[in-house]
């Protein structure tokens, strides 16, 4: 049987081994995939037992632990290398362990299935963790107007978007930030988690906003949705989806198959 994982700490609350299980169900294969809590210090360790077995054919990492996926990879995608963070691994038939990151594509893919248009908008992007950074080039990949990072620490987004240099990608000011007109928001930062509201999003940001995504999930609706809907967007998603494309994307790396995804975010909707 092959044998897939995903390795993180914390992991408990993950729910990948339900949405690969799902994924070789609808393609016909049996697999093996287990959560792996992994000590702070010993990813390294753990990973090279993991990849040991024959069996073992890929796995998914999840925090802390992608920027020492990216290192360890003997080569990376270049999602991956714009991200400086690894998702998935995958390994080949002579045993060379490959880095990939599927989470921005993941994203692409919920904003395009929710029928939104990336091509000529203006996107604002708030956040600059490595969230945003897998985020940015599979979106200028859609040729979207521009792209405008706005980061608590304009340090940081100053940082990565010196580093991504694009023409259509730059930091914006906090004084700016009325002014930009976006007709896309997404909110990569980690603010939710805490059900709070990024510092720094004013009502005016969702005047002529046709959507609002989180990248977070959660059983209702985050703080932000709700925020972005009393302030005028029109439309609001949360990042469940974008959880099951990276997935579905990660699942296609390893198998060649591209599973079904509406029934898997329907199940996680309804169940999680
Ligand atoms: P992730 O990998 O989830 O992106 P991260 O790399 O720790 O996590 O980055 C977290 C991001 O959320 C950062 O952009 C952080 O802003 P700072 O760089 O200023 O720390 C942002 N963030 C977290 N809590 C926030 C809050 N309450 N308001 C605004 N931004 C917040």
């Amino acid at each position: 049987m092959k044998k897939f994982a995903v390795f993180g700490n914390p992991i408990a609350h993950s729910v990948s081994p339900t949405i690969h299980q799902m994924f070789a169900k609808n393609c016909g294969e049996t697999i093996s995939y287990e959560k792996v809590l992994v000590p702070l210090d010993d990813f390294e360790q753990a990973l090279s037992s993991f990849f040991s077995d024959p069996m073992a054919m890929g796995c998914n990492v999840t925090v802390p632990f992608k920027q020492q996926a990216f290192e360890l990879a003997s080569d990376n995608s270049s999602a991956a290398r714009a991200a400086q963070a690894v998702n998935t691994l995958f390994k080949d038939g002579s045993g060379d362990i490959h880095g990939y990151n599927t989470d921005g594509m993941g994203l692409v893919r919920d904003l395009i299935a929710h029928g939104t248009e990336l091509k000529d908008k203006r996107i604002l992007l708030i956040g600059a963790g490595g969230a945003a950074r897998g985020a940015i080039m599979p979106l200028i990949d859609e040729s979207p107007a521009s792209i405008a990072v706005f980061n608590r620490t304009r340090s940081k987004a100053q940082e990565m978007v010196d580093t991504l240099s694009h023409d259509r990608l730059a930091v914006i000011d906090k004084h700016n930030l009325n002014d930009f007109a976006a007709d896309i928001v997404i909110n990569s930062t980690s603010a939710s988690l805490s059900n709070t509201l990024p510092d720094g999003v004013s009502p005016q940001l969702f005047t002529h906003c046709e959507l609002a995504y989180d990248m977070a999930y959660g059983k209702s609706r985050t703080v932000f949705m709700g925020y972005a809907q009393q302030h005028g967007a029109r439309k609001q998603l949360d990042g469940l989806g974008m959880l099951v494309e990276q997935a579905a994307a990660a699942f296609t790396i390893w198998t060649d198959k591209s599973p079904d995804t509406a029934p898997v975010i329907q199940f996680l909707r309804d169940n999680v």
